[in-house]
């Protein structure tokens, strides 16, 4: 069985919690795309995880893998890893030798690119990805082999220094020492990461081989894709179903289910166009409900009502199989839920979903409301079956599989595993 879970929004749609919840059922979790920009929220327990490089599945597969796809910075990782109890006693960690690593150079430089866009910033989450991914295009980019020896992380950092000089005058970085200190640390993780560094694509395809369940872990969402996304207020990786193939090393015609999660309404971090934005009260209300905040900056999330035309793009783009909704407890707290079925222009409706600041121009979108449904529960003993949920949410839930012609095969509401139902086996 070989899986793929991914975000058909903005991000942070809910991705951490449904890998998690799917992941007892999986021999080996792999990350493809994206580093530290990733927050994945996953409550065990009564504990709260936040991961942003270590895959949402680390709590129960027994093998995890961090692909060629990622970018990663070796010390925060390090970190991350520490503050899961005995995941490496438990669970086979594996780090593509082949990922490229962000430094704290590439931070600054993402800091500073961010100040010369200006009026047209991006408004990223600050972790150096979009100038590690440049670094890796560039074939300037440190990977996480490199790490193992000192010479190599010197001559790269040097070689990244005197590429970018401009962009770091007057940063910590045009002193020779402070990117000696660099190396220092990067050399240091290596040495600690060392034996978790395999060329992961081999190990993947052997677990295949032997017959074992493989789930592929999608970051970010497909309206951030770096070609498919509303350019240029995207991240820098792909972040489509696809993209497991370059990212991880593994053949895409192999995948049998392609998840896409979907939040029952929209949230966006970040600039760039969001049509179905809701401002005002209701949006405040909205983002409280749901506690719409950013798990790697803590930015307030912008939040608005779900779309359908967005929605049918990425599951043609992803190929969607199934669909996992999540917080629909949240959204039936609202006064009133509306959806966005469609867009127009001059009163023509339109063909293609716009990508662009200009294509949202005069925009008119149409909606269908809804009667909120209210609080969810209580639930049976914890464990919620489909027809547990008032009448209202389910009309709301039939009426999305009939638009977009996918069964949503899995609901989550709260953090806790247990609140989530299970409509289809998967
Ligand atoms: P970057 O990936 O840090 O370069 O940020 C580019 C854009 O993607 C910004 O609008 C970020 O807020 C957004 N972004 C990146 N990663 C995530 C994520 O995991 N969830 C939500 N938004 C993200």
């Amino acid at each position: 069985m070989i899986y793929v879970v991914l975000g058909l929004q903005f991000g942070d749609e809910g991705k951490g919690k449904i890998t998690d919840f799917l992941s007892d059922r999986f021999d080996v979790v792999v990350r493809f795309n994206g580093g530290g920009n990733a927050g994945h929220t996953v409550v065990d327990e009564g504990k709260t995880y936040k991961f942003h490089l270590l895959p949402s599945g680390s709590l129960r597969a027994s093998t995890v893998v961090l692909g060629n796809g990622m970018v990663i910075d070796p010390v925060a990782l390090i970190e991350e890893m520490k503050g899961v109890e005995n995941l490496t006693t438990r669970t086979r960690v594996v780090i593509s030798k082949m990922a490229h690593v962000v430094t704290p150079i590439h931070k600054t430089l993402d800091s500073r690119e961010e100040q010369l866009r200006g009026r047209l910033s991006i408004g990223t989450t600050a972790q150096g990805i979009g100038p590690t991914y440049e670094d890796k295009y560039a074939r300037t980019g440190i990977r996480m082999m490199d790490l193992l020896d000192r010479d190599i992380i010197r001559d790269k950092i040097e070689t990244i220094y005197r590429m970018k000089e401009k962009l770091l005058e007057d940063t910590a970085y045009s002193d020779a020492n402070a990117r000696e200190k660099v190396v220092d640390e990067l050399f240091d993780a290596g040495n600690k990461l060392g034996k978790f560094l395999q060329y992961s694509e081999d190990l993947i395809y052997e677990e295949y081989r032997k017959g074992h369940n493989i789930i592929f872990e999608g970051a970010q969402g497909t309206m951030l894709d770096i070609d498919f996304g509303m350019y240029p207020y995207v991240t820098s990786s792909n972040a489509l179903s696809g993209a497991l193939s370059l990212g991880a090393g593994f053949p895409f015609r192999k995948v049998n289910t392609v998840m896409g999660v979907v939040k029952a309404y929209v949230s966006r971090v970040g600039a760039g166009p969001f049509p179905t934005e809701l401002t005002g009260t209701a949006a405040d209300h909205l983002r409280d409900l749901g506690h719409e905040y950013g798990t790697t900056t803590g930015r307030p999330r912008r939040v608005g009502w779900l779309d359908l035309p967005m929605l049918k793009y990425a599951i043609k783009l992803n190929d969607v199989d199934t669909i996992a909704l999540t917080k629909l407890d949240t959204l039936g707290q609202m006064d009133e839920v509306k959806v966005c079925t469609g867009y127009s222009r001059d009163g023509k409706p339109l063909e293609h979903i716009p990508r662009t600041v200009s294509e949202t121009a005069g925009l008119e979108l149409q909606f269908k409301s809804f009667k909120p449904w209210g609080k969810i529960g209580p639930d049976r003993d914890g464990k919620m079956v489909y027809e547990d949920l008032p009448a209202k949410a389910r009309d709301y839930v039939e009426y999305i599989e009939k638009e977009l012609g996918v069964t949503v095969g899995l609901i989550s509401m709260g953090e806790s595993r247990k609140s989530t139902i299970e409509r289809m086996k998967h």
